[in-house]
């Protein structure tokens, strides 16, 4: 089984290219010391990973290609690395925005590869079943919530679904004692993970079979929802992004990357202040807890001393929680979720104890898709080379990133730990299902890797309600300009003509325009006006579609 699940892991051209390089098969690997079974699992990954560490990786400390210039602050794995054991599905992942949440209808997502359908069973909550019917795989979420009990209706046939996945009616087997046998069979339910709401988001638990322990609670912040501190923009951001898991959280580990590819977009980052990062100490160092660095040094020149730390809680929150020296904090919480290969989703949170005018709460409160319009520019600012980037370090004919990238600055540092943690804990790739293909296609067009409405407009209220009613104005507009061209024209016309009553003879050679002139100039106006509204509501309509990011461009 073991074996199945790394064939499942290891996309088939990296394990074509490792067989022609001659790579010694685990077998062949030396002899281990005995260690738990999870131990071996972890250290036999690493020494089968595509990044090519060697058996027993897991106590040296990772190191990239080309020695000379490695960053002093390489961190080390402690002893013991992988000692507690790690898993993918026996997690908590954020999985939905609890606000943006329908009751009234199921909604689709996807985590570890896994369909999954959320909605609102009769005893109140969320419930969170897979996305199959067990009848013939028809997707739940394409289904209807039956008003009379509150179950899921497979709108294929009709088969019912309660919160726990139980069958409750298969409309097709008319004896009662027949159906209720049928009903009750293990075939007959749908897969039921175990979620629950905290911190605005839901999670669920992706491990089916087993509930989860009473202490293995949601990584949510306590300081978010406490008195004193704000969540910018009143609720969690989300969008799906074109490229996956572990490119998104190498992302978030590369603070340097920010005054270049965020360029004049995210606060006062600049390519012009750029600055070296200096030393960067691991905290801790990769577990199956996740990892933890420090700095107290940013990206690019700030006025104040500001210390950052970064905090990688496994398997989903990059926390980088930054103090100033007036004492103002600031927590960014990123939770990166793997949906399939090649694609991730991203909840953000901006937390913070910084005073906040009560005018500039209720409106961020009110116009929070303005506060998401600029998060969609700084993500659509490096969506695209990251989508084009796993493209070409999955193909890459050096193996994977050790032989692939060259990192020789302090600043590199987040990458390599955080690529370590994948090899050394995560097993060097997700656990797709079997039978995925893990293989990334060629690059998607610019206008899908970056189209903001998929993404995340069309699951976010406040954006649709923004949407709709920039679509209503247009349309009004639209209608004035279409009304007010045609009257001003002919109000002028009828004027020089000297059509219009109550203009002389004659109109602008002998009795005057009379009121039809202004008239006319009135209406000429008002469907300039409105045409160039209707301009300006178009390129915001387009801002929550899809607005092309060229750097080149950016001054
Ligand atoms: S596939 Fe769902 S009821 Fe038939
Ligand atoms: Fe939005």
């Amino acid at each position: 089984m073991l074996a199945a699940r790394m064939q499942q892991r290891a996309p088939p051209q990296q394990a074509q290219r490792r067989r022609a390089a001659g790579a010694a098969p685990a077998a062949a690997a030396p002899r281990l010391p005995a260690r738990p079974t999870h131990w071996r699992r972890a250290v036999r990954t690493a020494s089968t990973t595509d990044a090519g560490a060697p058996v027993g990786a897991t106590a040296t400390a990772p190191r990239p290609a080309g020695g000379e210039g490695a960053p002093a602050a390489a961190p080390a794995p402690a002893p013991g690395i992988g000692g507690d054991a790690f898993s993918w599905h026996r997690a908590w992942w954020p999985v939905a925005v609890e606000s943006q949440l329908d009751p009234s209808r199921p909604t689709a997502a996807m985590v570890l590869g896994v369909p999954l359908v959320i909605w609102r069973p009769a005893e109140g909550g969320w419930a969170v079943l897979e996305d199959r019917c067990p009848h013939r795989l028809a997707p739940l979420s394409e289904g209807r919530i039956e008003p009379s009990d509150s179950t899921l209706q497979c709108v294929y046939h009709g088969w019912r679904f309660d919160g726990s996945g139980a069958c409750r009616d298969i409309p097709q087997i008319e004896d009662p004692k027949a159906r209720a046998t049928a009903c009750s069979s293990g075939r007959a339910c749908a897969r039921s993970f175990p979620c629950q709401a905290k911190g605005g988001l839901l999670w669920v638990w992706m491990d089916a079979k087993s509930p989860p322990p009473p202490d293995a609670a949601p990584p949510v912040a306590e300081e978010i929802g406490r008195e004193g501190w704000t969540l910018l923009g009143g609720d969690w951001f989300m969008r799906d992004l074109e490229y996956g898991f572990d490119t998104l959280h190498e992302n978030l580990h590369d603070p340097s990357h920010i005054p270049f590819t965020h360029h004049g977009i995210m606060g006062n980052a600049r390519r012009e202040i750029a600055t070296p990062l200096g030393e960067i100490k691991t905290e801790a160092a990769p577990s199956a807890k996740g990892f933890r660095l420090w700095r107290d040094t940013a990206p690019f020149k700030i006025p104040s001393r500001m210390e950052t730390v970064n905090n990688f809680v496994a398997p989903c929150l990059n926390s980088t929680v930054q103090k100033t020296a007036t004492g103002r904090t600031f927590m960014l919480q990123f939770y990166g979720v793997p949906v399939a290969p090649g694609k991730s989703k991203l909840f953000a949170g901006f937390v913070t104890n910084a005073k906040l005018p009560p005018l500039a709460r209720k409106l961020a409160g009110a116009f929070d898709w303005v506060f998401h319009l600029g998060q969609q520019v700084v993500l659509d600012s490096d969506a695209y080379l990251l989508h084009v980037q796993e493209r070409l370090l999955q193909a890459s004919p050096a193996g994977g990133w050790r032989q692939s990238f060259y990192l020789p600055a302090t600043a590199d540092t987040g990458i390599i730990t955080f690529r370590t943690w994948m090899d050394q804990v995560g097993g060097g790739s997700i656990p797709w299902p079997l039978g995925t293909d893990a293989r990334l296609g060629p690059a998607l067009p610019r206008e899908v890797v970056m189209d903001r409405w998929a993404q995340h407009c069309r699951h976010c209220k406040s954006c649709r309600r923004a949407v709709t009613w920039i679509e209503r104005l247009r349309a009004a507009c639209t209608a004035a300009a279409a009304v007010a061209a045609p009257v001003g024209a002919f109000a002028l016309l009828a004027a020089a003509a000297g059509a219009w009553p109550g203009a002389g003879a004659g109109a602008a050679g002998a009795g005057g325009w009379g009121p039809a002139a202004p008239l006319g100039l009135a209406c000429l106006a008002l469907a300039a006006a409105a045409l160039l509204a209707r301009r300006a509501l178009q390129r915001l309509w387009s801002r929550f579609h899809f607005t092309d990011y060229v750097h080149a461009d950016v001054k």
